[in-house]
């Protein structure tokens, strides 16, 4: 199950990318926006952010202007790892490396065929672990220092 949140900058994104999903058979939870109106785009992070932390979903796909900022808002919460990625090698390895379980796409950075196919990349990469899953580990007492 795939978390799915948009602002006024990724909308167009998100619905685009409703469409790939429901061509290939993905299940989805769209937690909005429904319409193309102006929201702050932490709250709809915070959203999908509580969904994947509560197992209800695998993974995210965040939509904003840049994806900057909702890549920001979701590496707020514990045991969230966001990708803003706008090449297919980062959308790739973001997964196989850094095991991150929310791709954050920008609607006035990427084309829709682009987003796509970033989207396909980190939907069909695998983590490594190995060698990485140490680093994840610091990664997480790090947050855990801090409270996260
Ligand atoms: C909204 O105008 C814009 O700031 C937002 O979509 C995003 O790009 C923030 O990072």
């Amino acid at each position: 199950m795939i978390a799915l949140g948009a602002d006024h900058g990724g909308f167009h994104l998100k619905e685009a990318a409703k469409e790939y999903l429901k061509e290939k058979g993905i299940e989805f939870t769209d937690f909005g926006i429904y319409e193309e109106k102006s929201v702050d785009y932490p709250d709809i992070a915070k959203t999908v952010c509580e969904a994947i932390q509560s197992g209800k979903c695998r993974y995210g796909i965040l939509f904003c202007g840049t994806g900057i900022g909702m890549s920001i808002a979701a590496n707020k919460h514990k045991g969230i790892r966001a990708a803003c990625c706008s090449d297919y090698f980062s959308a790739k390895y973001t997964r196989m490396h850094n095991d991150a379980n929310v791709l954050c796409l920008g609607g006035r950075v990427v084309g829709t065929g682009l987003a796509i196919e970033l989207i396909d990349a980190f939907l069909n990469s695998e983590f490594e672990a190995g060698r990485h899953a140490k680093r994840l580990e610091k990664i997480a007492e790090i947050e855990n220092s801090i409270g996260g």
